[in-house]
């Protein structure tokens, strides 16, 4: 059966949740196996609107086990309110359906709050979403992290908090001249959480090849998209983690001959979130209009998202760093209300036109988009019954992307709901 990785190419809130929550039928297991509760997939159940922050997307398939891979950064606070909200919601059974890897690293109180002060204190903000993110991955690549395995353990956690808190409590008040962290508070805070979670910890590397040996399907769940890559996205407006599809592999504990498939998930525009170059990024009336039209506000912080026009250059390189074979391209009936529809074929610097991003942010932050304008379909899509009944221009307009950027689009979303989806290439029944 078939592995298959589900990534972000554009700048993160591409529709992930959704193409995940409907694959996760034909997957036996889902897995989450990098960036934390930074990330936010919106599903739509019926009339319920479900926010996911950690918790795999799969979760909401009664048969679909999940798994929180060790390249995760955990906020047991963000899990331990997310396993309460489904079972309240009657989402998650408690029937040995989530595995949470015992080497993944947990997010401190201290890390959300030195996130907090740096942006603060930053003049080039990067407007992270102030999860903790940044400083959990510093420590974990230092060497100081606090891992679930070290949670379960008493005597080890409180050894370890204390540890990171003389060095944390010295930064905080001696450098930002705001209020320590008492051990005892920490240590207090995060004893509720222990009883809830360690009955889902165990080992994810054995578990997932077990499963791989049963002949079980897996389904990697990126968050962010390729762009906040911290090695291969607009550097330093990036997130701390690799969020490409190659990342799958040690975050999850599986070798990279296992994954057999790569679905890239993008919008038919661009948003983004926080700061940063944004090349094709509308500031008038028709970024406003793309907002109001797809709802573009963060789901983790509710912060406006930036829109613009489909971006083909970054696009194309998305396509080639992460091995994609076919996109799913969403959102596409956002752009029902635009008369005109630009697509940006190249960029341009100066007299000089670029067919690839430009390696420097300072290049980037200056490029001009080159763009090929084509008519909109001005006509609701959101009820067409398939991907044959799309207007002809909606049609065009796929067709063109998909020359540009080189790959098939093999799923369309025409709206939040399940039932607006139209799967023209299954990854899972090839
Ligand atoms: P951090 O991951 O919270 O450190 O934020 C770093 C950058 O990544 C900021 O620009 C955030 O807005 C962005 N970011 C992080 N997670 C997401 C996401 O899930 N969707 C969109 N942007 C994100």
């Amino acid at each position: 059966m078939p592995n298959v990785v589900a990534v972000g190419l554009q700048w993160g809130d591409e529709g992930k949740g959704k193409i995940i929550d409907i694959l996760s039928e034909f997957a036996d297991v889902v897995v989450r196996y990098q960036g934390g509760a930074n990330a936010g997939h919106t599903i739509v159940v019926g009339d319920e609107k479900i926010v996911l922050h950690l918790m795999p997307s799969g979760i909401l398939h009664e048969n679909t086990c999940c798994v929180i891979g060790n390249g995760v950064v955990l906020d047991p606070a963000t899990l331990d309110a997310e396993i309460r909200g489904l079972k309240a919601g009657g989402h998650m059974l408690d029937d040995g359906r989530l595995l949470i890897s015992a080497r993944s690293h947990l997010i401190m109180p201290y890390h959300k709050k030195l996130d907090g002060l740096r942006e603060n204190e930053k003049k080039q903000k990067i407007g992270t979403t102030g999860r903790g993110i940044g400083p959990a991955y510093e420590d974990r690549a230092s060497r100081m992290g606090i891992r679930v395995i070290d949670f379960l353990d008493k005597r080890v956690f409180r050894e370890k908090v204390r540890d990171n808190l003389k060095l944390k409590n010295f930064i905080i008040q001696r450098y930002y001249k705001d209020e320590p962290f008492r051990l005892r508070d920490v240590i207090n805070e995060y004893d509720a959480y222990r009883d809830l979670l360690k009955r889902y910890v165990g080992d994810n590397v054995q578990f997932l090849h077990k499963s791989m040996e049963e002949g079980k399907s897996l389904l990697f769940e990126g968050a962010q998209g390729a762009y906040l890559d911290v090695d291969h996205g607009t550097y330093p407006f990036v997130t701390s983690s690799n969020t490409l599809a190659g990342a799958a592999a040690c975050g999850a504990g599986v070798g990279p001959g296992a994954i057999d498939y790569v679905q890239g998930v993008c919008k038919a525009y661009t948003t983004r979130v926080g700061e940063g170059p944004f090349p094709t990024e509308l500031a008038g009336a028709e970024g406003e209009l793309m907002r109001d039209k797809g709802g573009e506000y963060g789901a983790t912080t509710g912060r406006p998202r930036r829109c613009g026009w489909f971006d083909a250059v970054i696009l194309r390189r998305s396509v080639i760093m992460n091995g994609v074979k076919a996109i799913a391209l969403m959102k596409l009936d956002v752009l029902d209300a635009f008369e005109r529809i630009d697509v940006c074929v190249r960029y341009r610097i100066g007299r000089k036109v670029y067919a690839d991003p430009p390696l420097g942010m300072k290049d980037l932050s200056v490029c001009e988009p080159v763009y090929e304008s084509m008519d909109g379909w001005r006509e609701p899509i959101g009820n067409a019954a398939s991907a044959e009944d799309l207007p002809v221009n909606a049609k065009r307009y796929i067709k063109r992307l998909e020359e540009l950027i080189g790959v098939p689009v093999g799923i369309i979303s025409t709206g939040p709901r399940r039932d607006s989806t139209f799967i023209l290439q299954n990854p899972f029944q090839r």
